[in-house]
């Protein structure tokens, strides 16, 4: 039997499974989950000279707290608004413990062979097992690839956003990942509260690019993270606020010269402007432009405070 709350969950996916679901400009609480991280993690990850050992992140493909896990993370919190991003983590993350890289590969690029999705299982429990097995129980694998995961905005993201996409970063992450705690929270970023157990608790937080979602001013999220995320903090921990596709760099083509792209490029550098503004940023990070986003530069901005 199944708690209520899982069996909704399960309906739900379920749902969009069966539903030619097109994925809306918002993210809800019950949204397709992103397949592939489509930020560039590595490369960014790899300039930070704070620790990872607690980080609070989104969970978004779970690609961004294995990122973590390649760094040292030794505790994860991660929170996410749709109900099911957990799910589709959790997935991966017992992908990783059972099978080996080309069979991990396999898993992804052929769309949850039964074969590989029985080893896959034996890494999953609770909530986490009996949600997938209901799924591949009810529906196709095919189905859940392209309907409930978001395959067709994040399968084409090149492979060096993330290190576990490269063979010596997979086994890197799977010696580690089993030791590592990790807590998923289904909550609206704008909704965590400081409390005495998160108070100046985390070496790194990280809020992709959720910004670009919230119906706030730089001026209202700037307040919010002065007085909501910056509390989570450690002395010396380090917070990406906000990641910006193509926000700097040379045009990435000639053609993104014409039509809407700079209308897109001199937004997110009014938005950079005004974060500045009102934040004492550390760092604006660059670095190669994950492939992701219509805006002209050829680098993405990933914008930091420290404590
Ligand atoms: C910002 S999105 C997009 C980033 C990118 N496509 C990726 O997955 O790498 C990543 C995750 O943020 C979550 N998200 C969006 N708005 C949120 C909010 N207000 N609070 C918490 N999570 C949110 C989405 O559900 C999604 O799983």
């Amino acid at each position: 039997m199944c708690n209520q709350l899982l069996k909704q969950d399960i309906n739900n996916a379920i749902d969009i499974c069966s539903n030619t679901y097109i994925q809306k400009s918002v993210y809800e609480n019950y949204s397709q989950i992103p397949l592939r991280g489509s930020e560039n993690c590595s490369e960014l990850f790899k300039q930070v000279e704070n620790s990872f050992d607690t980080t609070f992140i989104v969970t978004g493909s779970g690609d961004q707290s294995l990122e973590t896990i390649f760094h040292g993370a030794k505790e994860i919190y991660s929170f996410d608004i749709n109900c099911l991003a957990k799910y589709g983590s959790a997935l991966k993350f017992a992908a990783i413990m059972t099978l080996e890289y080309e069979e991990f590969c396999d898993f992804y690029k052929k769309m949850f062979p039964m074969y590989l999705y029985n080893k896959v299982r034996e890494g999953l429990s609770g909530d986490y097992l009996q949600f997938w097995d209901s799924l591949f129980d009810f529906s196709f694998s095919q189905d859940i690839y392209y309907s409930l995961f978001d395959a067709k905005h994040h399968s084409e993201i090149i492979d060096f956003c993330c290190s576990i996409y490269s063979k010596q970063g997979y086994y890197q992450v799977k010696d580690r990942i089993s030791k590592v705690k990790i807590q998923y929270e289904t909550i609206d970023l704008l909704d965590i509260k400081i409390n005495s157990d998160n108070k100046e608790k985390f070496d790194f937080i990280y809020l992709s690019n959720i910004y670009y979602y919230l119906k706030c001013s730089p001026k209202q999220y700037s307040k919010f993270v002065l007085s909501r995320i910056f509390p989570l903090l450690k002395s010396e921990g380090e917070a990406f606020i906000h990641y910006l596709y193509g926000a700097a760099g040379d045009p990435k083509s000639i053609l993104n010269l014409l039509f809407f792209d700079l209308k897109e490029y001199k937004k997110d550098l009014e938005v950079i402007k005004k974060l500045d503004l009102y934040l004492p940023l550390e760092r604006h990070y660059l670095v190669n432009c994950s492939g992701y986003g219509t805006s002209l530069g050829d680098k993405d901005v990933a914008l930091s405070l420290k404590r």
